[in-house]
């Protein structure tokens, strides 16, 4: 039996045009993090002034490496895993390390993506009442002391069933029909929804003092190392860099394509949402501030409690304010989606490049088991706490240290960056050169090692956000370590005779050959 015909393998899926992968790309850079992290972080690290390191982090650092990620895909033509074997089989365990990360996160953003929606119908009637703090964590959540406990809440049960609901018929619809729609159709959607929002928002007595508050700048904070990696740790965050999505995605794209212009329009794309959603957030910052009589400061949060916690305050305290409810969790459930996506995706497509499976059987047995582990840890009780755990330590000793570790792998102990350079060169409208070697090779490994190094003692100084040891072990250090080790055994597992793990371009008949993959 032939198998290895192309004729007889199946379509790996790829975007439709390059078009649609620069929707997809943004769709996933563009995530929580632009809304809930990025106004915070440069509000905290200089304000005005922070423009300047995030810059630096954007062209310097941020830039480049999603260029890194590109040239591995598109090269390469396969998941992580394969993308990183194919360049040398000892990469391999690579790839399967990004996956797990992409597994985990997968499971816990879905539920933040559940909580938004929920609250996108309080909105409607302010249903937190007059506490929202208390409603958040008593009514909504229920949450408990710090621990495990298994009593179901209903009320996140059924918005994270529908969420995943979604997320497993787009991943089954495959590259195109799904995730190519999906934010073909809603990142529109999402800028005009935010755009709408940054207006209202503008409109509110108060907003220059919020405005102000964002932009005045602190120049002092330019000496402070803790700045710049702030600067660097957003971007990289943000971008959606180092763990596995830009590869997977850019082996969806045909071969011709510009991929060093593509790379431009994302990361610009990315950070003009990013200040889009500092403006946004400010300003109602500010009018909120302005009716408590309080200073900027004092109302200013990120992450769950800006959502979840300062936003209803506000939504209650402004006028028309389901209109902002509903537009600012629905923007975080659009930016949400199209992100969570992105990180299934590094999976589903490991799978399917390893076991050479149809993409509905990869899909299903992919998100059906993720959604299933989401659904059990996290509607419960304990959910919040899991969350916030499996979100610090896979953030900093997930995706960071697989960024740093497979960089300088690339980069020191293959030597491959001459040869991905060429290849991005042979059609890319930036010609990459020594500017970059260095970049990638030293700048990016530098600062990232830097943001980790800083973390770690962090962490074990005081332990993260006072959780109980065993907790931050076995949630905390235990998943981050869990990744590496399960890297590590699924790479150890055969490749399907049928797969080839030549680079494509590497072979005699490249030309065809590469053809030949975009029919697996
Ligand atoms: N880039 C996304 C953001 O800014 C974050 C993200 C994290 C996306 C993890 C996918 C996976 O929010």
């Amino acid at each position: 039996m032939s198998t290895a015909e192309p004729t007889t393998r199946r379509r790996r899926g790829a975007f439709s045009s390059r078009k649609v992968f620069i929707f997809a790309a943004i769709g996933s850079a563009v995530g929580l993090g632009n809304i809930w992290r990025f106004p915070y972080v440069a509000y905290e690290n200089g304000g005005g002034a922070f423009m300047i390191p995030y810059l630096v982090a954007l062209l310097g650092a941020g830039l480049p490496f999603l260029l890194l990620d590109y040239a591995l895909g598109h090269k390469y033509r396969g998941s992580a895993p394969l993308s990183f074997a194919r360049l040398r089989r000892g990469a391999e365990s690579l790839g399967w390390w990004q996956v797990g990360i992409c597994f985990l996160i997968a499971i816990y953003y879905a539920a933040i993506i559940a909580w938004a929606l929920r609250y996108m119908i309080f909105s409607v009637d302010e249903a937190w009442g007059a506490k929202p703090e208390e409603f958040l964590f008593e009514t909504f959540l229920q949450a408990g002391d710090p621990g495990i406990d298994t009593t179901i809440v209903v009320g996140v049960l059924v918005p994270l069933a529908i969420v995943w609901g979604v997320v497993v018929l787009v991943m089954a619809l495959g590259v195109e029909k799904g995730i190519g729609k999906l934010s073909l159709y809603f990142i529109p959607v999402l800028v005009v929804a935010f755009a709408a929002l940054v207006v209202r928002a503008l409109t509110l007595d108060g907003a220059a003092t919020g405005l102000d508050a964002l932009f005045t700048p602190h120049w002092a904070a330019l000496t402070e190392p803790g700045v710049w990696g702030a600067a660097f740790g957003q971007i990289f965050f943000s971008l959606s860099i180092g763990f596995g999505v830009m590869i997977t995605y850019a082996s969806y794209v045909d071969e011709d394509s510009d991929m060093s212009g593509a790379g431009m329009v994302v990361g610009f794309a990315n950070s003009g949402f990013e200040l889009l959603a500092g403006i946004g957030v400010f300003a109602a910052l500010g009018f909120m501030a302005q009716a408590q009589g309080m200073a900027v400061d004092e109302v200013a949060a990120d992450g769950l409690g800006l959502a979840f916690v300062v936003f209803p305050t506000l939504i209650s305290e402004a006028p028309a304010g389901a209109l902002i409810g509903v537009l600012f969790f629905g923007s975080l459930v659009i930016a949400g989606l199209t992100s969570l996506v992105s990180v299934l995706e590094v999976v589903v497509s490991a799978v399917r490049d390893k076991l050479e499976l149809g993409r509905v059987t990869a899909a299903l047995a992919v998100s059906v088991p993720a959604a299933v582990v989401s659904l059990v840890l996290f509607s419960t009780t304990s959910g919040v706490h899991v969350l916030d755990i499996i979100d610090h330590f896979i953030n900093q000793y997930g995706i960071l240290l697989v960024a740093v570790v497979s960089m300088l792998v690339v980069a020191w102990s293959l030597r491959a960056l001459p040869d991905l350079a060429d290849h991005l060169n042979r059609t890319g409208s930036l010609k990459l050169g020594r500017t970059w070697f260095l970049l990638v090779g030293i700048l990016v490994p530098a600062a990232l090692t830097y943001i980790l190094v800083d973390a770690l003692v962090a962490d074990i100084k005081e332990p993260y956000a006072g959780y109980p040891g065993w907790m931050l072990g076995w949630l905390g250090w235990g998943a981050a370590g869990g990744v590496i080790v399960l890297g590590v055994v699924l790479s150890r597992l055969p490749w399907r005779p049928e797969t080839p793990l030549t680079a494509p371009y590497d072979r005699p008949d490249a030309d065809q050959a590469v053809k030949k993959e975009e029919i697996r």
